[in-house]
């Protein structure tokens, strides 16, 4: 059974372990670390025996989530654990006062953007190489009043 819950420090080797299977540039186990200490509840993992993914919130201007990083194991992927994930943190951002939610994802993240679409997400922005030279982002928001979509 996968449950979802408040990452611990003694779940950060296993973050650690899935950034790094998941992105070209992860963050380094210090920052994860310091998003830890400050996190007020918006980093969170799921679990089995072992952690299997994890997201990672922030509240901006009082009335804004912004998702700094989602990733699942990659042996865990397709199962539903990235949409609990981010549902488990839209309820987060709503009880911490949010209208909506947004986030960056790089324009050739096919799986990513499916995920965000799925979620009722809406492309708003285009951002020229915000991930470096010729890595384009498109920004996506999601209005966290619309019940639909939030599970
Ligand atoms: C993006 C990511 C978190 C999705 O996690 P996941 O657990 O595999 O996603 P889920 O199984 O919950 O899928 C939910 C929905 O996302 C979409 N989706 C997920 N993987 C997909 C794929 N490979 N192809 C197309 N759509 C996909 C589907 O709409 C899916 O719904 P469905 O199963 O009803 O079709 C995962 O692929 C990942 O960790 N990627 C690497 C890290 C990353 O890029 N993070 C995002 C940074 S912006």
């Amino acid at each position: 059974m996968v449950i979802i819950g408040d990452a611990s420090p003694s779940d950060l080797d296993g973050i650690y372990e899935i950034e790094k299977g998941s992105f070209d540039d992860p963050y380094p186990l210090g920052l994860l670390k310091a998003y830890l200490f400050i996190s007020n509840g918006l980093f969170i993992v799921a679990r089995s025996e072992k952690v299997l993914g994890y997201a990672l919130g922030i509240v901006q201007s009082k009335n804004r989530g912004h998702v700094i990083s989602i990733a699942v194991d990659p042996s865990f992927r397709g199962e539903g654990i990235g949409r609990s994930l981010l549902g488990e943190l839209h309820r987060r951002f709503l009880k911490l006062g949010c209208s909506y939610s947004y986030l960056e994802v790089a324009v050739t993240n096919t799986e990513a953007i499916e995920l965000y679409r799925a979620m009722q997400y809406k492309v708003v922005r285009f951002r020229v190489g915000y991930y470096g030279k010729g890595k384009h982002a498109f920004v996506m928001v999601k209005d966290l009043r619309e019940r639909v979509g939030i599970c």
